[in-house]
């Protein structure tokens, strides 16, 4: 029997790429809930997008998704309608804040996994014409690793672990990145402290994860940035405003500015072959097999 991923890989080897730049996919996760996830997503997608970068923000959260509701956004369309077939990858992008493009999450990626040959083409030749379109797609995932979550960690270029310093966010940071690596994966994995009172603080939590990643895993996690404990985010939460539009001079914009900004230091527009919408579809279905 062929399998249900070949259409879609012959499709990605047929497919030409429209655009003229790579889109490089980031997928954002983290351990326990509450850490912070979606609020970070979006606000660095703002600051990456306030740099000059065309960013999609794609809310993978399965139940919990509320990339919308941060932004005071009601959204009519979801993914679901795409796995639906009811409507294209275009209908489904809505603009929010500061004109930032973003498809709503909801109960669609448990569909997923119950594609039809069929509905699985038409996702994935929806989601390839965004190769090109924006520099940025960035997965907000569900805390936990459920198996949609670990797709998405597996295909993407760069997996940010949010963590805070407090100790169970740590520990349950730390058995993702250990479990993914258990399950023989090779994921670049980078890590941002969240809430941190002082840079010492960001500091220690991260020596934390990467010492014991090193000692027993043998991996090197770098250290993307610190994003500071401020009140203006729980507030700009309320006001359904991101804190980096509703409290651009806060501690909490500044520290995320300068961790969007060192993450673009790292960042290169080269298109490898493992970059890419396509390279992403690829090897997400390859786990579909
Ligand atoms: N840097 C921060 N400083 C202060 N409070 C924060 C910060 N980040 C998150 N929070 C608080 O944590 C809550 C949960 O954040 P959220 O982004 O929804 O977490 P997650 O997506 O991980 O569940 C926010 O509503 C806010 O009150
Ligand atoms: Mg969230």
């Amino acid at each position: 029997m062929k399998d249900q991923a070949e259409g879609l890989r012959n499709l990605v080897q047929t497919q030409t790429e429209k655009g003229t730049r790579s889109t490089r996919i980031i997928t954002v996760t983290s351990g326990k809930g509450g850490v912070g996830k979606s609020n970070f997503t979006l606000n660095f997608a703002l600051s990456l997008q306030a740099q000059g970068y065309k960013v999609l923000v794609f809310d993978a959260d399965i139940g919990l998704a509320n990339i919308d509701v941060l932004m005071g956004v009601s959204s009519k369309f979801s993914l679901y309608h795409l796995l639906k077939k009811d409507k294209t990858i275009w209908d489904i992008i809505q603009k929010g804040s500061n004109d930032i493009e973003f498809i709503a999450g909801g109960s669609g990626f448990n569909d997923l996994l119950r594609l039809t040959d069929d509905e699985l083409n038409y996702f994935a030749d929806q989601v390839m014409q965004l190769n090109g379109y924006v520099d940025f797609i960035i997965f907000d995932t569900g805390a936990g690793l459920s198996k949609e979550t670990l797709k998405f960690i597996l295909a993407a270029e760069d997996t940010i672990v949010v963590t805070t310093p407090e100790p169970t966010s740590i520990t349950d940071a730390y058995a993702i990145i250990k479990m993914v690596n258990t399950m023989g994966h090779d994921v670049s994995f980078k890590l941002v402290i969240n809430r941190v009172t002082d840079s010492k603080e960001g500091k220690q939590t991260a020596d934390k994860i990467s010492l014991v990643a090193k000692q027993f895993l043998n991996l090197q996690i770098p250290t993307l940035g610190f994003v500071d404990d401020d009140p203006v985010v729980s507030k700009a939460v309320k006001r359904q405003i991101p804190f980096t539009i509703a409290y651009p001079y806060s501690s909490a914009t500044k520290s995320i500015q300068t961790l969007a900004d060192n993450y673009l230091k790292g960042y290169r527009v080269i298109e490898t072959p493992s970059s890419g919408v396509k390279s992403f579809l690829n090897k997400m279905m390859n786990l579909l097999k």
